[in-house]
């Protein structure tokens, strides 16, 4: 007769067991893991301050309120292009859209820089940069220079040859290298 080797010791030898039994199947009455129990404690806060954050003081912007700030944008833009009416604050938001400037900038490098001089600096015509504005330096009014001309001093007029959308991304140009031509409330104006 040989000795029997020692049954190992079940590690859950002293872990409680549920009560009930299924199909003779019984459960040990585990504690859940940490990760799942932080997983889940921390979606409850997330909740709490995100409610806060979006609803209850409204600190953050809504899907709702992020659209109608993009929609301002291209408003204003679409104004800028003359698609729509153009003011001297639409013109002023268009001297803030690299886009449009680069446009502009391109515009005035072909029909402008020979007279105006390529870094505004003038020559022919009067500087269009730390200039004096003997025309206007409200950016409609720089806009209607551009586009009617000033035909006794041989500035010649544009809307026919770059047409108004061009012309509002040159004004547009002009005013993103002449922040001081800003209105009051913007800052540095
Ligand atoms: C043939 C030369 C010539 C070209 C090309 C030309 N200009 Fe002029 N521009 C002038 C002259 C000359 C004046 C008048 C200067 C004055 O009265 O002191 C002038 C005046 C202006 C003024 C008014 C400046 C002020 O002091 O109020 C603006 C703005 C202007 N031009 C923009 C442009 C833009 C933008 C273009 C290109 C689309 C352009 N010009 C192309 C000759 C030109």
């Amino acid at each position: 007769m040989s000795k029997q080797p020692p049954e190992p010791a079940d590690p859950h030898d002293d872990e409680p067991i549920r009560e009930h039994v299924f199909d003779g199947i019984q459960e040990y009455d585990k504690k859940l893991p940490n990760w799942w129990l932080m997983t889940f404690y921390g979606s409850i806060v997330f909740s709490i301050a995100y409610w806060l954050y979006y609803h209850t003081w409204e600190v953050g912007a809504s899907p709702e309120e992020k659209l109608a700030l993009q929609q301002e944008r291209i408003a204003a833009h679409a104004a800028a292009e003359g698609l729509d009416e153009v003011d001297d604050d639409a013109l002023f938001e268009a001297s803030r859209e690299e886009s449009l400037v680069e446009a502009g900038r391109n515009a005035y490098a072909a029909s402008c820089s020979a007279c105006h001089g390529a870094e505004l600096e003038g020559g022919i015509g009067s500087a269009l940069k730390d200039a004096d504005w003997t025309h206007g330096d409200r950016p409609m009014e720089i806009r209607r220079n551009i586009m009617e001309g000033i035909p006794a001093a041989g500035m010649p007029a544009w809307r026919q040859s770059l047409g108004e959308r061009q012309i509002n991304a040159v004004t547009a140009y002009i005013l993103s290298v002449n922040p001081d031509l800003a209105p009051d409330d913007e800052p540095g104006g």
